[in-house]
């Protein structure tokens, strides 16, 4: 599967939403997630970030590595997204800042 990862968060861009063919992205409230036994593996969204926030689940960063397990378990939570919306506030502020992972909000 693909995995959304830290810098996702605040920043929830959502061009991946638009290209998914299975639609398995999952929406919280400042962060998005995929459902790893929905995903296909296309690999089509991983180009659309504009945050670079999504890898395919064998090159996740070492120091990412606990997000393959939260996009399991909140894509069992949260409610399905599959159009594209307006990206957070101050979504260009929080690309790239480091330690997000604090900040996600359940
Ligand atoms: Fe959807 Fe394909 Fe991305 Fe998986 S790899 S989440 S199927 S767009
Ligand atoms: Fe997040 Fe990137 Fe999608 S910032 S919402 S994974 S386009």
């Amino acid at each position: 599967a693909f995995i959304v990862t830290e810098n996702c968060i605040r920043c929830k861009y959502t061009d991946c939403v638009e290209v998914c063919p299975v639609d398995c992205f999952y929406e919280g409230p400042n962060f998005l997630v995929i459902n790893p036994d929905e995903c296909i593996d296309c690999a089509l969204c991983e180009p659309e970030c504009p945050a670079e926030a999504i890898f395919s689940e064998d090159e996740v960063p070492e120091n990412q590595k606990e997000f393959i397990e939260l996009n399991a378990d909140l894509a069992e939570v949260w409610p399905n997204i599959s159009e594209k919306k307006d990206a957070m506030e101050d979504a260009e502020k929080w690309d790239g800042v480091d330690g997000k992972l604090e900040y996600l909000e359940q």
